[in-house]
């Protein structure tokens, strides 16, 4: 079976050109890695880039990059995601610094390229400040059946659970991180956020600063989740995307142990993946409540 190691990027479809270039790269501190006729590239980190902008007319998520572990050729993993069911196709220059790629979707109609190799960004941040953040850490978006989504991502690309949050919030992990893929069961479709992780609390305080500095309001935080225990903060980009800062995020540093590296915060003693209850608490182990309607998770049970 193939095997994702890390997810590499995001692709937006970005309406407010002038206010999403200036956000991820001014604000945020991305560096700039390409531009296209139709789109922007920015990196956070050793690779081409993590955020991708296409100008298009309606804002949310495009697509999502994920490296694969090992070192086979594409075709290999197209030949093994085929076996179980899953179509797919090879793609060349599909996706800037990406030379082939293979393009699938999930259950849920989102577009996924696999990757083994990214090119090298020639410069990581924009050397000007901004946040910053140390990199792309998840991506989470709203399913139809959060059972479906974990069959699937756990059959064909070698995703683990991380943490339920009864049957309808799923924390999916492909490596030490807690999580990097979230399915929030929901009417709602499209992406309930993208999160980038910071170096620790206190640049998770200079960030709460820098946005106040720009007149960009926090939408729910700091405070401390539950399934995952890291520190966020949320607020929107221009485009109205829900972007997420964490900092102190779980991490499994030994997988055979199947707990994760213990905390004086943690409710269990080892904390082992597990499924929490739909209570405020699960959610901000502070107390406070996310803006109504964050979220919008659908509570009538999918289990087939
Ligand atoms: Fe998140």
């Amino acid at each position: 079976m193939i095997r994702v190691s890390k997810l590499g990027f995001i692709g937006l479809s970005a309406v407010d050109r002038d206010g999403m270039a200036e956000y991820y790269s001014r604000i945020m501190g991305l560096a700039k890695q390409e531009e296209t006729p139709d789109g922007l590239y920015f990196s956070c980190g050793p690779e081409h880039h993590a955020v991708g902008l296409r100008f298009g007319s309606e804002p949310g998520m495009e697509h999502i990059g994920l490296e694969l572990a090992g070192d086979g050729s594409l075709a290999e993993a197209q030949k093994a995601l085929a076996a179980a069911g899953v179509p797919s196709e090879i793609r060349s220059d599909t996706v800037p610094g990406i030379a082939e790629c293979l393009r699938l979707a999930d259950p849920d109609g989102a577009t996924i390229y696999l990757y083994r190799q990214a090119e090298p960004s020639a410069k990581a941040y924009s050397g000007n400040g901004g946040v910053a953040p140390t990199k792309l850490g998840h991506v989470a978006y709203f399913v139809e059946n959060a059972k479906r989504s974990e069959r699937f991502f756990t059959e064909n690309l070698g995703f683990r659970w991380a943490d339920w949050v009864e049957d309808v919030f799923l924390f999916m992990r492909c490596n030490a991180d807690h999580h990097t893929l979230n399915f929030l069961q929901s009417a709602k479709r499209g992406m309930f956020h993208f999160a980038f992780e910071l170096r620790d609390f206190s640049h998770v305080e200079q960030t709460c600063d820098l946005l106040a500095r720009e007149n960009i309001p926090l939408i729910w935080g700091p405070g401390r989740h539950g399934a995952g225990h890291n520190i966020f903060i949320y607020h929107h980009d221009p485009d109205g995307n829900i972007v997420e800062y964490f900092a102190e995020l779980d991490r499994m540093s030994d997988e055979s142990l199947g707990y994760y590296d213990p905390k004086p915060y943690h409710e269990d003693s080892p904390q082992r993946p597990k499924v929490w209850p739909h209570h405020p608490l699960s959610g901000n182990k502070w107390g406070v409540r996310p803006p109504d309607g964050f979220g919008a998770i659908n509570l009538a049970r999918k289990t087939a």
